[in-house]
């Protein structure tokens, strides 16, 4: 507040990190530290965010807060790990203290669900090229890059939205309400073809 002579027009937490993920630990051998970790750095930081400005009353009428989210927090996907779990904790967080910062302040939170994007901490996931690959076969309008996700989040730092809140917004090309698409069952039968597997008798 002291740099910006005055009180926060927005806030966005973009901060994860999964020990598991980092050291290839499978979630099912994870250890009570690691998911602790997991928990306090990537989803509970976004409460210690909140807190402090609520305390510092640090944020303006109608400013507007977002937190990046992933779709493993409603859906597993293979090698997401404990990450899951922490987004699905973030998601949560910005609906109990979004009610909060509403009624008191005026102010707005909301968690964006971005499409895999290359990124250091996206890198990390096991399987994460397949990862990309598959949601891009299976999103209609392709995966949003890390630019496209950086424009919605100014929208949503914008007045234009400002009765939007304790939301998670998909900014993922529709693929969180897909099922099947063609190009994926197309990829899918491909692998069968190519191979001599059973399934394929
Ligand atoms: N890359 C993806 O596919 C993807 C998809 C959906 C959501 N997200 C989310 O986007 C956000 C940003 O990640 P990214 O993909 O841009 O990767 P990134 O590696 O660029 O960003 C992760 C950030 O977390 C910070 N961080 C890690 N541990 C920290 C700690 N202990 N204290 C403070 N900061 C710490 C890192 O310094 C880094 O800036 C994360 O919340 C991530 O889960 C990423």
């Amino acid at each position: 507040m002291n740099i910006f002579g005055g009180k926060f027009d927005f806030i966005l937490h973009s901060i994860g990190m999964s020990p598991n993920v980092r050291k290839d630990i499978p979630y099912e051998q994870t250890s009570y530290e690691n998911m602790l970790k997991t928990f306090d750095i990537s989803a509970l930081s976004f409460h210690r965010v909140l807190q402090t400005a609520y305390k510092l009353d640090a944020i303006d009428e109608w400013g507007s807060v977002v937190a990046l989210s992933y779709v493993a927090a409603q859906r597993t996907l293979s090698g997401y790990n404990d990450m899951g779990d922490a987004k699905a904790l973030l998601e949560s967080i910005a609906r109990s203290f979004g009610y909060i910062y509403g009624r008191d302040r005026r102010v707005r939170i909301n968690t964006v669900s971005q499409s895999p994007t290359p990124t250091t901490a996206g890198s990390g996931i096991h399987g994460f090229d397949s990862l990309i690959d598959f949601s891009e076969r299976m999103s209609p309008l392709g995966n949003a890059s890390a630019e496209e996700c950086a424009d919605y989040c100014v929208s949503l730092f914008s007045d234009l939205t400002k009765k939007v809140t304790m939301q998670n917004l998909f900014h993922d090309g529709g693929f969180s309400s897909m099922g099947m698409s063609l190009k994926a069952i197309e990829q899918y039968q491909k692998s069968f073809d190519e191979c001599d597997c059973k399934e394929n008798e």
